[in-house]
């Protein structure tokens, strides 16, 4: 089996690739804190490849830009997974490559497989007490916490460590999204919301739908991606297919000194929890970029109060019209 996603290939691993495996996997940051010994010499490399990394559902991940391995990739049996629905996955990745948001790619790909292909219900992942970057990775990828061992085994190390154990569901997946930047042509896609009477009913005290002609994007554009000035944030909602389903933002408003949020679900996507999700994403984007208190006035008849009260906002106070709602982050 083979699999693609936009930088990189995933594919069975050979012996052939002993030199470019060892060239990573003799670094002391790879393998001891993901619980495997530092391979030692190539020929040690390719003794792991044969009894190790050639067994169906392991990858070696290819960088489609030089065709060669750079890290490893899979879903496993073990302990923790020993039913036939369910895997645990594991990864690691040559040093030069880190913070490329390279393995969030290769997993978002494996999961997508392991759920639509191969079918599973339930893929736990784990890291060591200290691997902040696969713990990282993990909440990047919208794994949940589960619980955390003082001796979880590390059977390649003979010892045991503080571990701690996350969960992602087939159901979890389903509704699992992903923030994108739109490119300028992708706007089409904020036009057809912005014209659509049930998407934009929430939105009836200030009229309803709202025009956006493709003369505004340029405008719109610059405002809200290019010079967002670290006061405005604004991204798509994508779901498992690519497909946009709504959209998320935040924007500083000065008159009242605070952040306010936004999220939209278009309304063919509503009712399967998407709103609840991206509002979460949002919260998590806004804390990373420094702010501290997130605010939005919502028309007292909206329905989506619940989703924000559901997701840790709380009601500042209210007039005829609007509540504000708050949630510090
Ligand atoms: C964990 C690992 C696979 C992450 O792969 P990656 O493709 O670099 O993942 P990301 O690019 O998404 O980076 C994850 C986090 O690492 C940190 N990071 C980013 N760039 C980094 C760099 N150049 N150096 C060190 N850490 C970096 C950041 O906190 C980042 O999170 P952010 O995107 O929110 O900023 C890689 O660090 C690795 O191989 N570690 C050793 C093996 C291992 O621990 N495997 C997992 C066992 S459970």
């Amino acid at each position: 089996m083979v699999l693609e996603t936009e930088r990189l290939i995933l594919r069975p691993w050979e012996e052939a690739d002993a030199e470019e495996c060892y060239k990573y996997a003799k670094d002391p940051q790879i393998g001891p804190i993901a619980g495997w010994p530092v391979h030692t010499s190539v020929e040690n490399s390719r003794q792991v490849i044969r009894d190790f990394l050639m067994v169906p559902e392991t990858y070696a991940i290819v960088l489609k830009e030089t065709g060669l391995p750079i890290g490893s990739i899979g879903l496993h049996h073990n302990d923790l997974a020993e039913k036939d629905d369910e895997a645990e996955l594991g990864y690691w990745l040559g040093v030069p490559y880190w913070g490329r948001g390279l393995v969030p790619e290769a997993a978002r790909e494996l999961l997508r497989h392991a759920f639509e292909e191969l079918k599973l219900a339930r893929i736990w992942c784990g890291y060591y007490e200290g691997n902040d970057k696969s713990k990282r990775v993990q909440e990047k990828l919208g794994f949940k916490y589960q619980w955390t061992t003082e001796d979880a085994p590390v059977p390649q190390m003979s010892e045991t460590r503080k571990g701690h154990v996350n969960l992602m569901t087939r159901e979890d997946w389903k509704i699992l999204i992903t923030l994108y930047e739109p490119s300028l042509e992708d706007l089409w896609f904020r036009q057809v919301m912005m014209a659509d009477p049930e998407t934009m009913s929430y939105n009836h005290a200030w009229g309803g739908t709202i025009p956006f002609p493709k003369e505004e994007w340029h405008d719109w554009y610059d405002f809200w991606i290019v010079n967002h000035e670290n006061r405005r944030y604004y991204r798509y909602l994508k779901d498992n297919s690519g497909r946009f389903i709504g959209e998320i933002a935040y924007h500083y408003d000065s008159n009242r000194n605070l952040y306010v949020a936004d999220v939209i679900v278009h309304s063919p996507y509503r009712g399967k929890g998407y709103g609840g999700t991206g509002l979460e994403l949002l919260c998590s984007v806004a804390k990373k970029n420094g702010i501290k208190v997130l605010y939005d006035d919502i028309a007292t008849d909206n329905p989506a109060i619940t989703m924000f009260l559901n997701h840790g906002f709380i009601e500042e106070y209210r007039t005829s019209e609007i509540i504000m709602l708050k949630k510090e982050i």
